[in-house]
């Protein structure tokens, strides 16, 4: 079991006890990854994203035919829930926030920063380029197929890190800084940019596309 999944069920775990013991969202409130489980809660549903992108990959690769949704779906999925929901909340709250907390950040932190800054970026770039080549993929042509397999790697070998270090390093680090009025801060501006973005809803939109996305492969 990989350390994420390990962390995940430690999370629920605790979770559960909380809830059957008659507790509170207080209680909660002193688990360590408190209020970073906004984030590793979207973390999830876009880790099920890369199993199908990495599913795809492998479909690719055997010249075995996508078919156009597939595509379009996944490009919608990263573009509207990876990028605007999640990386947003990231770029916007949780680093802004550890930048007003420390004015003068240790420089190594300051360099993940904008590594993973540069790393969002660049996963929009890849959506982008993905959705540029599906008409050429759909023509039939060897060039189409090779450049989405290639736009589809790169997300793979980016972003997969990149959630891992987010997940080990950068979350638990920045958390562990944070007071008890920062996180509920945190929290607060996390589930406030939520609601901008349309609350519930949306997030129930985007993991039925998740599902569907699953049952075809
Ligand atoms: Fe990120
Ligand atoms: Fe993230």
């Amino acid at each position: 079991m990989d350390c994420f999944s390990l962390k995940r069920l430690q999370r629920r775990k605790f979770f559960e006890e909380v809830v059957n013991k008659g507790g509170t969202l207080w209680t909660w409130r002193s688990h360590p990854m408190y209020p970073i489980d906004t984030l590793l809660d979207e973390h999830e549903l876009v880790n099920r994203v890369f199993a199908i992108i990495e599913k795809v990959r492998d479909k690719l690769e055997d010249e075995e035919e996508i078919s156009a949704p597939v595509f379009w779906k996944l490009v919608e999925f990263i573009r509207g829930y990876a990028d605007v929901i999640h990386h947003s909340k990231e770029e916007d709250i949780l680093f802004e926030q550890l930048r007003e907390h420390d004015t003068d950040l240790p420089k190594e932190v300051d360099r993940n920063i904008a590594v993973l800054i540069e790393e969002h970026i660049e996963a929009l770039d890849l959506a982008n380029e993905m959705h540029k080549h599906i008409r050429a993929y759909h023509r039939g042509t060897a060039e189409g197929r090779n450049k989405i397999l290639k736009s589809v790697n790169e997300y793979l070998n980016i972003m997969q890190p990149h959630f891992k270090m987010e997940e080990e390093e950068v979350f638990p680090a920045m958390v562990a800084v944070l007071s008890k009025k920062e996180k509920d801060k945190m929290k607060a501006d996390f589930d406030r940019f939520d609601k901008i973005l349309g609350g519930k809803e949306v997030h129930k939109r985007y993991a039925k596309l998740v599902e569907e996305l699953e049952r075809e492969f």
